[in-house]
């Protein structure tokens, strides 16, 4: 094209869209396009700004390695990895909400129900107890359950330098669905600030804190794939979630109860799931 200006830009950039084959690559593209364009059309950005967003996306970048996922952290804080997981998970009965995956899954050691799954960091004993039915009330057993949390320091194990596994692990249900784990209260605590989406949220006048939550993966045959949080009743940062995910139905109380071992004292949380099955 020659001649490209303010009224054809949007247009001559779709132009040259024109052979891409797979459908879905053309549609994407040029929906991304045609908003970036109108960004840009709208705001009017100085060279100044168009290359401070330029160096945030390369220190973005630069920031992520196999432990550390930034932009992963920049579509939390601005709302798109909700936004995703919310159109790709539209409510069709009575099962559980899902809420978004967040930076720090990773694959969890194997335990037997009532494992201890907090085994280097100090903190109030807590049990994690649920059933898991179909959307009739059916019991489902066999069920993978795949838990993970940070720490009383708010940090997950992968943060951390140490390479040791913590706080994460991968039970089945028993034959009447039930699950049950040993661990540590959770807590509310910072996503990572140390990097350029840090940056953003105190630029922003936005605090980083997360609610205290417990991470589920939930998986069964026939079933669909369940990604989602218990939170905990109470957190000072429910209303305030800084990546969004916070949903009525997945808050619970944690209760006073007794260690089944050893009759000490420690909190209790009940979280009971109900998995969709696949079409
Ligand atoms: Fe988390």
């Amino acid at each position: 094209m020659r001649d490209f200006n303010e009224n054809n830009a949007t247009e001559g950039v779709l132009k040259s869209f024109e052979s891409i084959q797979n459908e879905r690559i053309k549609q994407l593209m040029g929906s991304i396009v045609k908003h970036m364009h109108e960004v840009v059309k709208e705001t009017e950005p100085t060279f100044e700004e168009w290359l401070k967003a330029i160096e945030f996306l390369t220190k973005t970048g630069q920031k992520c390695d196999d432990r550390r996922q930034e932009f992963i952290l920049f579509s939390d804080v601005m709302g798109v990895s909700m936004l995703i997981d919310t159109i790709n998970n539209r409510k069709h009965h009575n099962e559980t909400e899902s809420t978004v995956l967040g930076p720090f899954h990773a694959p969890a050691p194997e335990i037997e129900l009532g494992d201890n799954i907090a085994n280097n960091v100090k903190g109030e004993k807590c049990i994690v107890k649920g059933r898991v039915k179909d959307v009739k009330g059916n019991n489902l057993p066999d069920v993978s359950v795949d838990v993970w949390q940070s720490g009383p320091d708010g940090l997950y194990d992968v943060q951390k330098e140490n390479n040791v596994v913590d706080l994460r692990g991968r039970m089945k249900t028993d034959e009447n669905g039930n699950y049950f784990f040993k661990t540590v209260k959770p807590q509310f605590y910072p996503v990572p600030t140390d990097g350029p989406v840090g940056e953003i949220l105190n630029f922003l006048g936005r605090h980083p804190f997360r609610p205290a939550h417990i991470h589920f993966m939930v998986k069964a045959k026939g079933f669909v794939d369940l990604t989602t949080h218990v939170f905990i009743d109470g957190d000072p940062y429910l209303d305030s979630d800084t990546v969004f995910a916070v949903k009525e139905s997945l808050i619970r109380t944690l209760c006073e109860s007794k260690d089944p071992d050893d009759g000490s004292p420690c909190k209790e949380l009940t979280f009971n799931i109900i998995l969709e099955e696949e079409n």
